[in-house]
Protein backbone atom coordinates (compact mmCIF):
# COMPACT_ATOMS: atom_id res chain seq x y z
CA UNK A 1 0.00 0.00 0.00
CA UNK A 2 3.02 2.34 0.74
CA UNK A 3 4.80 1.57 -2.66
CA UNK A 4 1.37 2.10 -3.91
CA UNK A 5 0.41 4.97 -2.64
CA UNK A 6 4.27 6.82 -3.09
CA UNK A 7 3.75 5.69 -7.33
CA UNK A 8 0.44 7.28 -7.52
CA UNK A 9 2.05 10.23 -6.29
CA UNK A 10 4.94 10.10 -8.83
CA UNK A 11 2.49 9.26 -11.91
CA UNK A 12 0.17 12.32 -10.39
CA UNK A 13 2.84 14.68 -10.42
CA UNK A 14 3.92 13.68 -14.25
CA UNK A 15 0.09 13.62 -15.32
CA UNK A 16 0.08 17.59 -13.86
CA UNK A 17 3.06 18.34 -15.48
CA UNK A 18 1.76 16.95 -18.48
CA UNK A 19 -1.60 19.17 -18.40
CA UNK A 20 -2.34 21.74 -20.67
CA UNK A 21 -5.35 23.69 -20.62
CA UNK A 22 -8.62 23.86 -18.63
CA UNK A 23 -9.92 20.79 -19.50
CA UNK A 24 -7.11 18.23 -19.68
CA UNK A 25 -6.85 19.87 -15.52
CA UNK A 26 -10.48 18.93 -15.05
CA UNK A 27 -9.76 15.48 -16.45
CA UNK A 28 -6.82 14.89 -14.60
CA UNK A 29 -9.43 15.92 -11.08
CA UNK A 30 -11.57 13.43 -12.31
CA UNK A 31 -8.67 10.38 -12.72
CA UNK A 32 -7.45 11.23 -9.26
CA UNK A 33 -8.92 13.49 -6.99
CA UNK A 34 -12.66 12.84 -7.98
CA UNK A 35 -15.63 10.42 -5.50
CA UNK A 36 -14.47 7.84 -8.28
CA UNK A 37 -10.69 8.45 -8.81
CA UNK A 38 -7.63 6.14 -7.83
CA UNK A 39 -7.04 7.92 -4.30
CA UNK A 40 -10.30 7.17 -3.40
CA UNK A 41 -9.92 4.03 -4.61
CA UNK A 42 -6.46 3.55 -2.31
CA UNK A 43 -8.38 4.70 0.59
CA UNK A 44 -11.40 1.95 0.53
CA UNK A 45 -8.11 -0.50 0.62
CA UNK A 46 -6.88 1.02 3.83
CA UNK A 47 -9.78 -1.39 5.18
CA UNK A 48 -7.51 -4.61 4.29
CA UNK A 49 -4.94 -3.56 6.33
CA UNK A 50 -4.02 -4.46 9.58
CA UNK A 51 -5.67 -2.45 12.60
CA UNK A 52 -2.20 -1.61 13.80
CA UNK A 53 -1.08 -0.50 10.49
CA UNK A 54 -4.16 1.30 9.64
CA UNK A 55 -3.57 4.72 11.35
CA UNK A 56 0.01 4.86 9.82
CA UNK A 57 -1.22 4.29 6.29
CA UNK A 58 -4.13 6.35 6.46
CA UNK A 59 -2.08 9.11 7.80
CA UNK A 60 0.41 8.52 4.69
CA UNK A 61 -2.45 8.65 2.67
CA UNK A 62 -3.84 11.85 3.66
CA UNK A 63 -0.49 13.27 3.07
CA UNK A 64 0.43 12.23 -0.06
CA UNK A 65 -3.21 13.49 -1.29
CA UNK A 66 -2.64 16.57 0.56
CA UNK A 67 0.62 17.07 -1.48
CA UNK A 68 -1.07 16.03 -5.10
CA UNK A 69 -4.24 18.57 -4.04
CA UNK A 70 -1.76 21.45 -3.45
CA UNK A 71 0.43 20.48 -6.69
CA UNK A 72 -3.07 20.33 -8.82
CA UNK A 73 -3.92 23.86 -7.28
CA UNK A 74 -0.82 25.29 -8.03
CA UNK A 75 -1.48 24.17 -11.46
CA UNK A 76 -4.51 25.34 -11.62
CA UNK A 77 -3.53 28.87 -10.83
CA UNK A 78 -0.64 28.29 -13.63
CA UNK A 79 -2.82 27.73 -16.14
CA UNK A 80 -5.38 30.48 -14.97
CA UNK A 81 -2.60 33.28 -15.35
CA UNK A 82 -2.03 32.18 -18.98
CA UNK A 83 -4.87 33.05 -19.98
CA UNK A 84 -6.05 36.44 -21.37
CA UNK A 85 -7.32 38.72 -18.87
CA UNK A 86 -10.63 39.52 -19.74
CA UNK A 87 -10.92 42.93 -21.31
CA UNK A 88 -12.09 46.17 -19.55
CA UNK A 89 -14.32 47.04 -22.54
CA UNK A 90 -15.82 43.55 -23.29
CA UNK A 91 -15.29 41.10 -25.34
CA UNK A 92 -13.02 42.07 -28.77
CA UNK A 93 -14.18 39.07 -30.25
CA UNK A 94 -17.77 39.96 -30.81
CA UNK A 95 -18.70 41.73 -33.86
CA UNK A 96 -19.18 45.66 -33.57
CA UNK A 97 -22.34 47.14 -33.05
CA UNK A 98 -23.66 49.42 -36.55
CA UNK A 99 -24.58 52.82 -35.75
CA UNK A 100 -27.60 53.80 -37.34
CA UNK A 101 -26.76 56.28 -39.92
CA UNK A 102 -28.43 59.54 -40.45
CA UNK A 103 -30.41 60.87 -43.06
CA UNK A 104 -31.23 63.53 -45.12
CA UNK A 105 -35.00 65.34 -43.52
CA UNK A 106 -37.95 64.30 -46.39
CA UNK A 107 -38.77 68.42 -46.27
CA UNK A 108 -34.99 69.06 -46.86
CA UNK A 109 -35.14 66.54 -49.40
CA UNK A 110 -37.87 68.21 -51.57
CA UNK A 111 -36.75 71.64 -50.95
CA UNK A 112 -33.51 70.20 -52.23
CA UNK A 113 -35.48 69.12 -55.46
CA UNK A 114 -38.02 71.84 -55.59
CA UNK A 115 -34.59 74.27 -56.00
CA UNK A 116 -32.97 72.48 -58.15
CA UNK A 117 -35.39 72.24 -60.79
CA UNK A 118 -35.73 76.48 -60.77
CA UNK A 119 -32.08 76.78 -60.69
CA UNK A 120 -31.86 74.36 -63.81
CA UNK A 121 -34.91 77.08 -65.21
CA UNK A 122 -32.43 79.94 -64.47
CA UNK A 123 -33.71 81.37 -61.68
CA UNK A 124 -31.02 82.85 -59.02
CA UNK A 125 -30.67 81.59 -55.17
CA UNK A 126 -31.31 83.98 -52.50
CA UNK A 127 -32.35 84.24 -48.55
CA UNK A 128 -33.27 86.43 -46.12
CA UNK A 129 -34.27 86.43 -42.36
CA UNK A 130 -37.04 84.36 -40.16
CA UNK A 131 -37.39 87.39 -38.23
CA UNK A 132 -38.59 90.08 -40.42
CA UNK A 133 -39.94 93.79 -40.28
CA UNK A 134 -43.78 94.54 -40.63
CA UNK A 135 -42.42 96.64 -43.57
CA UNK A 136 -40.99 93.88 -45.33
CA UNK A 137 -43.58 91.51 -45.08
CA UNK A 138 -46.63 93.52 -45.29
CA UNK A 139 -46.27 97.38 -45.93
CA UNK A 140 -44.26 97.23 -48.74
CA UNK A 141 -46.15 93.70 -50.06
CA UNK A 142 -49.16 96.37 -50.41
CA UNK A 143 -50.72 94.76 -46.97
CA UNK A 144 -51.34 98.58 -45.09
CA UNK A 145 -52.21 97.87 -41.03
CA UNK A 146 -55.97 96.81 -40.70
CA UNK A 147 -55.67 95.78 -43.85
CA UNK A 148 -58.22 92.75 -43.85
CA UNK A 149 -55.35 90.65 -45.46
CA UNK A 150 -53.35 90.35 -42.42
CA UNK A 151 -55.65 87.85 -41.18
CA UNK A 152 -55.07 85.77 -43.81
CA UNK A 153 -51.51 85.22 -41.71
CA UNK A 154 -51.99 84.09 -38.56
CA UNK A 155 -48.71 86.29 -37.25
CA UNK A 156 -46.35 85.57 -34.62
CA UNK A 157 -44.84 89.02 -33.33
CA UNK A 158 -41.59 89.37 -31.53
CA UNK A 159 -42.26 92.83 -30.58
CA UNK A 160 -44.01 96.34 -31.98
CA UNK A 161 -42.73 96.23 -35.71
CA UNK A 162 -40.77 92.55 -35.64
CA UNK A 163 -42.29 89.71 -36.65
CA UNK A 164 -41.44 85.67 -37.53
CA UNK A 165 -42.02 86.18 -41.49
CA UNK A 166 -45.64 84.47 -42.28
CA UNK A 167 -44.13 83.89 -45.95
CA UNK A 168 -41.18 83.87 -48.25
CA UNK A 169 -42.73 87.15 -49.70
CA UNK A 170 -40.64 89.46 -48.26
CA UNK A 171 -37.95 88.13 -50.05
CA UNK A 172 -39.65 89.96 -53.47
CA UNK A 173 -38.70 93.23 -51.89
CA UNK A 174 -35.71 93.03 -50.46
CA UNK A 175 -34.33 91.73 -53.92
CA UNK A 176 -35.81 94.23 -55.52
CA UNK A 177 -34.30 96.88 -53.99
CA UNK A 178 -31.22 95.87 -54.61
CA UNK A 179 -31.02 94.57 -57.60
CA UNK A 180 -32.64 96.33 -61.25
CA UNK A 181 -34.88 93.82 -63.69
CA UNK A 182 -34.48 91.63 -65.36
CA UNK A 183 -34.33 89.28 -62.24
CA UNK A 184 -35.12 85.81 -61.96
CA UNK A 185 -35.05 84.73 -58.31
CA UNK A 186 -35.81 81.91 -55.97
CA UNK A 187 -35.88 82.30 -52.34
CA UNK A 188 -36.33 79.37 -50.07
CA UNK A 189 -36.79 79.42 -46.06
CA UNK A 190 -39.03 78.79 -43.13
CA UNK A 191 -42.20 80.94 -42.58
CA UNK A 192 -44.17 81.14 -39.23
CA UNK A 193 -48.12 80.80 -38.43
CA UNK A 194 -50.09 80.43 -35.51
CA UNK A 195 -51.71 77.50 -37.49
CA UNK A 196 -51.96 73.34 -36.69
CA UNK A 197 -53.96 70.26 -38.23
CA UNK A 198 -53.65 67.99 -40.68
CA UNK A 199 -52.56 70.23 -43.52
CA UNK A 200 -50.82 72.93 -41.72
CA UNK A 201 -48.26 73.41 -38.91
CA UNK A 202 -46.43 76.69 -37.56
CA UNK A 203 -43.61 76.27 -38.94
CA UNK A 204 -43.21 75.60 -42.61
CA UNK A 205 -41.23 75.77 -45.54
CA UNK A 206 -41.63 78.27 -48.80
CA UNK A 207 -39.78 78.37 -51.79
CA UNK A 208 -40.80 82.12 -53.35
CA UNK A 209 -40.44 82.43 -56.77
CA UNK A 210 -40.17 85.72 -59.13
CA UNK A 211 -39.47 87.31 -62.44
CA UNK A 212 -39.39 90.38 -63.45
CA UNK A 213 -38.35 91.71 -67.10
CA UNK A 214 -40.04 93.42 -69.88
CA UNK A 215 -43.16 91.55 -70.98
CA UNK A 216 -42.97 89.02 -69.05
CA UNK A 217 -47.01 87.86 -68.91
CA UNK A 218 -49.23 85.15 -66.89
CA UNK A 219 -48.54 83.01 -69.64
CA UNK A 220 -45.10 83.05 -68.16
CA UNK A 221 -45.76 82.35 -64.99
CA UNK A 222 -48.54 79.16 -66.34
CA UNK A 223 -45.33 77.76 -68.46
CA UNK A 224 -42.64 78.01 -65.44
CA UNK A 225 -44.83 76.40 -63.38
CA UNK A 226 -46.68 73.57 -65.35
CA UNK A 227 -42.66 72.69 -66.39
CA UNK A 228 -41.89 72.43 -61.90
CA UNK A 229 -44.98 70.40 -61.66
CA UNK A 230 -44.37 67.50 -64.45
CA UNK A 231 -41.03 67.86 -63.17
CA UNK A 232 -41.84 67.46 -59.41
CA UNK A 233 -44.68 65.10 -59.70
CA UNK A 234 -45.15 62.91 -63.15
CA UNK A 235 -46.72 64.22 -66.23
CA UNK A 236 -50.17 62.59 -65.60
CA UNK A 237 -50.72 64.19 -62.16
CA UNK A 238 -53.86 67.03 -62.86
CA UNK A 239 -52.98 70.65 -62.57
CA UNK A 240 -55.42 73.31 -61.87
CA UNK A 241 -55.29 77.03 -61.62
CA UNK A 242 -57.98 78.70 -59.66
CA UNK A 243 -58.25 82.18 -59.38
CA UNK A 244 -57.49 83.89 -56.04
CA UNK A 245 -56.80 87.22 -54.42
CA UNK A 246 -53.35 88.49 -52.83
CA UNK A 247 -53.16 92.36 -52.23
CA UNK A 248 -49.19 92.21 -53.72
CA UNK A 249 -50.28 90.06 -57.36
CA UNK A 250 -52.72 90.96 -60.00
CA UNK A 251 -54.64 88.74 -61.30
CA UNK A 252 -53.84 85.84 -58.79
CA UNK A 253 -54.29 82.00 -58.45
CA UNK A 254 -53.62 79.71 -56.47
CA UNK A 255 -52.47 76.15 -57.82
CA UNK A 256 -53.78 72.56 -56.83
CA UNK A 257 -53.01 69.32 -57.74
CA UNK A 258 -54.90 66.07 -57.69
CA UNK A 259 -55.01 64.76 -54.16
CA UNK A 260 -52.57 61.14 -54.26
CA UNK A 261 -53.72 60.51 -51.44
CA UNK A 262 -57.52 59.54 -52.95
CA UNK A 263 -56.73 59.59 -56.46
CA UNK A 264 -59.02 62.80 -56.12
CA UNK A 265 -62.06 61.01 -54.94
CA UNK A 266 -62.03 63.26 -52.34
CA UNK A 267 -60.45 62.40 -48.45
CA UNK A 268 -60.07 63.78 -45.31
CA UNK A 269 -56.66 65.36 -46.22
CA UNK A 270 -58.37 67.18 -49.15
CA UNK A 271 -60.77 67.87 -47.62
CA UNK A 272 -62.66 65.79 -49.61
CA UNK A 273 -62.33 67.84 -52.96
CA UNK A 274 -59.82 65.64 -54.82
CA UNK A 275 -57.43 68.92 -54.92
CA UNK A 276 -54.34 69.92 -52.72
CA UNK A 277 -53.15 73.21 -52.93
CA UNK A 278 -49.56 74.06 -53.25
CA UNK A 279 -48.80 77.47 -54.45
CA UNK A 280 -50.11 81.33 -54.95
CA UNK A 281 -48.73 83.02 -57.53
CA UNK A 282 -50.14 85.95 -59.44
CA UNK A 283 -48.18 88.86 -61.52
CA UNK A 284 -46.98 91.48 -59.45
CA UNK A 285 -48.97 94.41 -58.65
CA UNK A 286 -47.94 97.65 -60.05
CA UNK A 287 -48.23 98.39 -56.15
CA UNK A 288 -45.36 96.13 -55.45
CA UNK A 289 -42.97 97.77 -58.05
CA UNK A 290 -43.66 101.62 -56.98
CA UNK A 291 -42.32 100.36 -53.13
CA UNK A 292 -39.06 99.52 -55.15
CA UNK A 293 -38.87 102.53 -57.86
CA UNK A 294 -39.71 100.10 -60.84
CA UNK A 295 -41.26 101.29 -64.12
CA UNK A 296 -44.51 99.46 -63.92
CA UNK A 297 -45.09 101.04 -67.41
CA UNK A 298 -41.92 99.10 -68.80
CA UNK A 299 -41.94 96.27 -66.81
CA UNK A 300 -43.96 93.39 -65.02
CA UNK A 301 -43.23 90.05 -63.58
CA UNK A 302 -44.66 86.98 -61.77
CA UNK A 303 -44.01 86.08 -58.35
CA UNK A 304 -45.01 82.26 -56.89
CA UNK A 305 -45.22 80.89 -53.12
CA UNK A 306 -45.35 76.98 -52.90
CA UNK A 307 -45.81 75.19 -49.79
CA UNK A 308 -42.68 72.55 -49.70
CA UNK A 309 -44.24 70.45 -47.33
CA UNK A 310 -47.77 70.22 -49.14
CA UNK A 311 -45.41 68.79 -51.61
CA UNK A 312 -43.40 66.08 -49.83
CA UNK A 313 -47.00 65.09 -48.77
CA UNK A 314 -47.88 64.10 -52.50
CA UNK A 315 -45.13 63.49 -53.34
CA UNK A 316 -44.32 60.61 -51.01
CA UNK A 317 -48.61 60.25 -49.78
CA UNK A 318 -48.76 61.18 -46.21
CA UNK A 319 -51.57 61.93 -44.66
CA UNK A 320 -50.91 64.36 -42.42
CA UNK A 321 -48.51 67.41 -42.07
CA UNK A 322 -47.70 67.08 -38.81
CA UNK A 323 -45.58 63.77 -39.19
CA UNK A 324 -42.68 65.75 -40.40
CA UNK A 325 -42.10 67.36 -37.27
CA UNK A 326 -42.55 64.49 -35.25
CA UNK A 327 -39.14 63.52 -35.14
CA UNK A 328 -40.01 59.77 -35.26
CA UNK A 329 -37.19 57.55 -36.47
CA UNK A 330 -39.49 54.90 -37.52
CA UNK A 331 -41.28 57.54 -39.87
CA UNK A 332 -38.21 59.67 -41.34
CA UNK A 333 -36.14 56.50 -42.03
CA UNK A 334 -38.43 55.56 -44.66
CA UNK A 335 -37.14 58.31 -46.47
C1 LIG B 1 -48.67 82.97 -49.50
O1 LIG B 1 -47.98 82.75 -48.50
C2 LIG B 1 -48.20 83.90 -50.54
N1 LIG B 1 -47.09 84.65 -50.08
C3 LIG B 1 -47.86 83.13 -51.80
C4 LIG B 1 -47.66 84.01 -53.00
C5 LIG B 1 -46.36 84.36 -53.35
C6 LIG B 1 -48.75 84.45 -53.73
C7 LIG B 1 -46.17 85.17 -54.46
C8 LIG B 1 -48.55 85.25 -54.83
C9 LIG B 1 -47.27 85.61 -55.19
P1 LIG B 1 -50.51 81.18 -48.96
O2 LIG B 1 -50.86 81.74 -47.62
O3 LIG B 1 -51.61 80.65 -49.76
O4 LIG B 1 -49.78 82.26 -49.84
O5 LIG B 1 -49.37 80.05 -48.76
C10 LIG B 1 -48.68 79.50 -49.85
C11 LIG B 1 -48.56 77.99 -49.70
O6 LIG B 1 -47.97 77.68 -48.45
C12 LIG B 1 -49.91 77.30 -49.66
O7 LIG B 1 -50.34 77.01 -50.95
C13 LIG B 1 -49.60 76.03 -48.90
O8 LIG B 1 -49.01 75.08 -49.77
C14 LIG B 1 -48.54 76.48 -47.94
N2 LIG B 1 -49.05 76.72 -46.59
C15 LIG B 1 -49.76 77.78 -46.15
N3 LIG B 1 -49.98 77.69 -44.83
C16 LIG B 1 -49.38 76.56 -44.40
C17 LIG B 1 -49.22 75.92 -43.14
N4 LIG B 1 -49.65 76.45 -42.00
N5 LIG B 1 -48.54 74.74 -43.08
C18 LIG B 1 -48.02 74.22 -44.21
N6 LIG B 1 -48.12 74.77 -45.43
C19 LIG B 1 -48.79 75.93 -45.53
Amino acid sequence: MEEELQSLRAEAEAALAAVSGPADLEAFRVEYLGRKGRFSGLMRLLGQASTEERPRLGKLANEVKAVVEGLFNARKEELEGALPAASPVGDLTLPGRRRPAGGIHPVTQVMDEVCAIFVGLGFAVAEGPDVETDFYNFEALNIPPHHPARAMHDTFYVDEGRLLRTHTSPMQIRAMEQASPPLRMIAPGKVYRCDSDITHTPMFHQVEGFMVDRKVSFADLKGVLSVFITRMFDAQTPIRFRPSFFPFTEPSAEVDIGCVICGGKGCRVCKQTGWLEILGAGMIDPAVFAKVGYDAEQYSGFAFGLGIERIAMLRYGIGDIRLFYENDLRFLAQF
